[in-house]
């Protein structure tokens, strides 16, 4: 007998959320969704967008709409990514393969965290789309170079240096939680780089193996030794500061990343999207600006494009559309995201990524 309340569906990203948390442990759950200390970054990020209005034309030709644009060479049909965060294969069994697989499907570029607990060449293997991949530098400067090496042979076709955790962030439920990878998941691009044990415990054992084994006194300097290594662009992500930005540039990044890590670092930090149109217009189109934290809804999409970014990534609702559905539900979320930038971009006045432009967005009255 069919049930009288069919269960019901999944429509935006808080949809997944709430069937992703259904699914996971806590300690999964509250990593995935922890932000530093109080919050007060966390929900910044949202509330941010929340005060920004959308001031939209009409009459606009918009029966044919175009959200494509290229991203260091690679065309995509929609400026939605997916950031790289760790630990796929705790939300689920077929993690980073599944992932990796759904953004390919959607022509998404997919940005594989070193964190992960699939191999770089494993995920490589999986699909043919688009990806990238992000890194922290370690101590062993060997470690660093072998992995941008891995990184080049795998077909990989750029570089993210996260820039914004010299010490990782406290995220208090996960020190409450002792939080710690499920047995038999490992950190697959590090596995034979880095001893399991003599790693010091303080806070959750994410914290003390990066205590122990990333570079905190990582300067600028170092950014263009990085840059030697390899022929691949490099963009700098957690970048909140027009000066910083440009820095970036000098030191011959492709771009920047204005991110605060999902606010899991600083908190404190200001709202990715406050931050924006003046790191945009520090850059002046010399580099690629993209942004993430907070993007939830295509409406956030469409603002941030309007406000200077070229793209936007997103982490934690690709981690929920795995955890609720797999595969499937990463594509579903992604595909939720473009179709309702797709109906903002109409309702706006939009029929291209050109055509959003600063004045579309201001800050509504108090
Ligand atoms: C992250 N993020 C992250 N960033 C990074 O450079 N390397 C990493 O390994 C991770 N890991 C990670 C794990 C989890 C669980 C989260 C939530 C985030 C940060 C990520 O790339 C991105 O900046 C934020 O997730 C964007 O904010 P939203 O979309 O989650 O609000
Ligand atoms: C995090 C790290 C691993 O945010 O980037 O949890």
């Amino acid at each position: 007998m069919q049930d009288a309340r069919p269960a019901s569906p999944l429509l935006t990203v808080s949809d997944f959320e709430r069937a992703a948390r259904a699914r996971l442990s806590r300690m999964a759950y509250d990593y995935y969704r922890s932000g530093a200390d109080e919050g007060w970054t966390l929900r910044a990020n949202r509330r941010a967008f929340r005060r920004l209005e959308i001031h939209y034309r009409v009459l606009v030709d918009v029966a044919a709409r175009d959200m494509s644009t290229t991203l260091l060479g690679t065309k995509v049909p929609f400026p939605i990514l997916v950031a790289p965060t760790a630990y796929h294969r705790m939300a689920h069994p077929d993690g980073e393969i599944a992932s990796s697989r759904a953004a390919a499907e959607l022509g998404a570029i997919f940005t594989l965290s070193m964190l992960a607990t699939t191999s770089l060449e494993d995920v490589a293997a999986a699909s043919d789309g688009p990806r990238w991949f992000q890194l922290y530098v370690h101590k062993d400067r060997g470690i660093t170079r072998a992995l941008v090496q891995r990184a080049e042979a795998a077909g990989y076709r750029a570089l993210m240096l996260t820039v914004d955790t010299p010490v990782l962030g406290r995220r208090l439920a996960d020190v409450r939680n002792n939080f710690v990878l499920p047995e038999g998941l490992a950190m697959a691009n590090l596995v034979g780089a880095i001893p399991a044990d003599g790693v010091e415990r303080k806070g959750s054992p994410l914290t003390a193996y990066i205590a122990s084994r990333h570079d905190a006194s990582l300067t600028w300097r170092d950014i263009e030794w990085f840059r030697s290594l390899t022929r691949l662009p490099v963009l700098l992500k957690g970048i909140v500061r027009p000066d910083d930005a440009v820095r970036a540039l000098d030191c011959g990044a492709a771009g920047v990343i204005v991110s605060n890590h999902g606010a899991r670092q600083l908190d404190g930090a200001p709202a990715t999207i406050d931050v924006l149109p003046s790191v945009a217009d520090a850059i002046a189109g010399r580099g690629v600006v993209l942004l993430d934290g907070g993007v939830r809804w295509g409406t956030d999409v469409l603002k941030a494009l309007a406000l200077g970014a070229s793209a936007v990534l997103v982490g934690r609702p690709v981690l929920w559309g795995l955890a609720a559905l797999g595969g499937e539900g990463v594509a579903r979320v992604l595909s939720t995201l473009r179709d309702e930038l797709s109906i903002a971009m109409a309702l706006a006045g939009c029929p291209n990524l050109g055509s959003l432009d600063r004045d579309l967005v201001r800050v509504a009255h108090p």
